[in-house]
């Protein structure tokens, strides 16, 4: 039976022939239902073993039919889909895509601090309070939630699963500065890591400001890294990227989550126009003892660095663009100047 059932089904190249020839088996009125009605009328020794040889049939048989209907399926679906097409042939349109420059200058500046050995780690851009604030140390009265002017979800959307804290809101990440948090709650030191990504504001939009921009976060947590650390990283990745002549100074500054804390300034010849001025490019400093505990580090073993700034920033100085609003205009002009 099995023998023929075989035979019968490779021949078999449509559907209805398959129903028709799987109920001829298997089906109420089929060959193997009629082997098994029989058995009644067997003397009792034969019946255990008549029935173990019927159950192996019934096994492959089966086995034969999923794999003919595969075969029928596989059909089926090339008749659909017609002649193969070939991705070598040369396309009828000549519109080559380029890579948007604020895509370009993330994967530089990313390139960048890979050298010096950091790799790249990534957050959500709906955040939790928790992770944007607490964690960093900005406490619920702390003048900087204003300062980040951040955009809040609605106090209906409670952060449930990711609650940290009692009645958490939901917000839009001002900053990239949470995927630190993550980063430090997902491993142990050391870490090195850069984090670029989408961050939002509630700026009103002008040449300089946009709700909606990206930045590139750096953490590196290791034993004893200090501010000479911090500087040695940033100037490398300064002199990669506005040349080597390229002066940097780091300028008091403050942020709840490092201490102390800087912005960093950089003098570039190349820079034109803007060549003979201190620009602030960055905010940075070594990663405060507070937020170490918070992601359960221990302060006394473990020191780090952080610093933190916006793509759009970098690229109009690399580039000499001077309206922010370019980058979100996809003005063909525009792009294809970075080709
Ligand atoms: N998160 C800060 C900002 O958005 C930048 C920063 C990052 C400062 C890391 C220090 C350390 O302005």
């Amino acid at each position: 039976l099995l023998e023929q059932a075989r035979a019968e089904l490779l021949t078999l190249k449509a559907r209805p022939e398959f129903e028709a020839a799987k109920a001829r088996y298997v089906g109420p009125n089929g060959a193997l239902t009629a082997c098994m009605k029989q058995m009644g009328g067997l003397p009792k020794e034969q019946k255990p073993i008549v029935g173990k040889l019927i159950n192996e049939v019934k096994t492959a048989l089966a086995a034969e039919l999923d794999a003919t209907l595969a075969r029928i399926e596989a059909a089926e679906l090339d008749a659909q889909l017609g002649p193969p097409i070939d991705p070598t042939l040369p396309s009828p349109d000549d519109h080559e895509g380029l890579r948007h420059p604020l895509t370009q200058t993330r994967d530089l500046i990313a390139a960048t601090f890979r050298k010096l050995g950091f790799v790249i780690a990534e957050g959500p851009e709906l955040e939790s309070e928790w992770f944007c604030f607490d964690a960093l140390n900005t406490p619920d009265d702390h003048p900087a939630r204003d300062m980040q002017d951040t955009l809040y979800f609605p106090p209906a959307t409670r952060a449930t699963e990711t609650t940290k804290k009692a009645d958490e809101a939901y917000v839009l990440r001002p900053h990239t500065s949470s995927v630190q948090i993550r980063t430090m709650l997902a491993r142990k030191p050391p870490i090195r890591i850069v984090a670029p990504g989408r961050c939002f504001r509630r700026d009103t939009v002008d040449a300089t400001h946009s709700a909606n921009f990206h930045q590139i976060e750096g953490l590196w947590v290791d034993r004893n890294v200090t501010v000479r650390d911090l500087k040695s990283v940033l100037d490398s990745f300064v002199r990669e990227i506005f040349g080597a002549t390229a002066q940097t100074r780091l300028r008091p500054s403050f942020f709840p989550f490092t201490e102390p804390s800087f912005e960093m300034d950089i003098k570039a010849p190349n820079l034109g126009r803007l060549s003979d001025r201190w620009l602030e490019i960055m905010g940075c400093g070594l990663v405060d003892p507070k937020v170490f505990k918070n992601v359960d580090i221990d302060p006394e073993q473990w020191t780090g660095l952080a610093f933190g700034m916006g793509i759009e920033r970098i690229a109009m100085l690399i580039h000499g663009i001077d309206d922010i609003r370019h980058f979100y205009a996809n003005d063909l002009r525009f792009l294809r100047q970075f080709a």
